[in-house]
């Protein structure tokens, strides 16, 4: 190891770090997964090829060459936080809905939702003849501009749905103008500018696992 013999069983070596040699050839270790967290732009699609050719979220990763893919999904006019890594494992943890990893929206709807559509929406919404789970609705400011009026609902839901938070508004009726998910899990956007994306730091990583324990 490092270029000296080791006998000792039980020793250890980082792999990536320490170069390790049997008879002149070196013994690469697995190869490290890879973790990023990606601020999505509105106007790309989440998948790693489109048929149609449109931009993917890949082109965005400029510079990474492990095969990483997309955690879960968001719509082509969808903002914020997607999660890709290399770990399926991983991966597959956190999508499946008994883990219940936490995703906040924060949608701008048209209109001003009431105090009891709030409540429905928190309740569950009957969508494809399946109820949507308990979610946390909060409302947050109207803006008046123009001929209607806007609102900011902030969503959190436990399982993610195709177009949930889409469907879910516009069945309540007050479709969604903008949508971003500005948190996944124990992972939040904070500092992370849009378009931009950066590796998830070790600690980052545990906290996610810990969290579909
Ligand atoms: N809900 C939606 O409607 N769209 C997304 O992209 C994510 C959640």
């Amino acid at each position: 190891m490092n270029g000296r013999v080791v006998d000792t069983l039980g020793a250890k070596a980082t792999p990536g770090v320490d170069d390790v040699r049997v008879d002149d050839r070196r013994v690469k270790g697995a190869p490290q997964a890879r973790y990023i967290m990606l601020n999505k732009p509105r106007g790309f699609v989440t998948t790693r090829h489109d048929p149609q050719r449109r931009r993917t979220v890949l082109d965005l990763l400029v510079g990474v060459r492990d095969y990483i893919y997309p955690v879960g999904r968001l719509d082509y006019d969808t903002e914020g936080l997607l999660l890709l890594t290399s770990d399926g494992d991983l991966a597959a943890r956190l999508t499946h809905p008994r883990h219940e990893v936490p995703r906040v929206y924060e949608a701008i709807v048209t209109g001003v939702p009431d105090d009891e559509v709030i409540d429905i929406l928190r309740r569950g919404v009957y969508l494809e003849g399946r109820r949507t789970q308990e979610a946390g609705v909060t409302r947050g400011p109207t803006v008046y501009a123009g001929r209607t009026p806007t609102t900011k609902l902030v969503l959190t839901l436990f399982e993610g749905r195709n177009r949930q938070v889409r469907e879910m508004c516009a069945q309540v009726g007050h479709p969604v103008r903008s949508l971003q998910r500005v948190r996944y899990g124990s992972l939040t956007l904070r500092g992370l500018p849009l378009g931009a994306w950066r590796d998830l730091s070790p600690a980052e990583v545990e906290a996610l696992r810990a969290s579909t324990r």
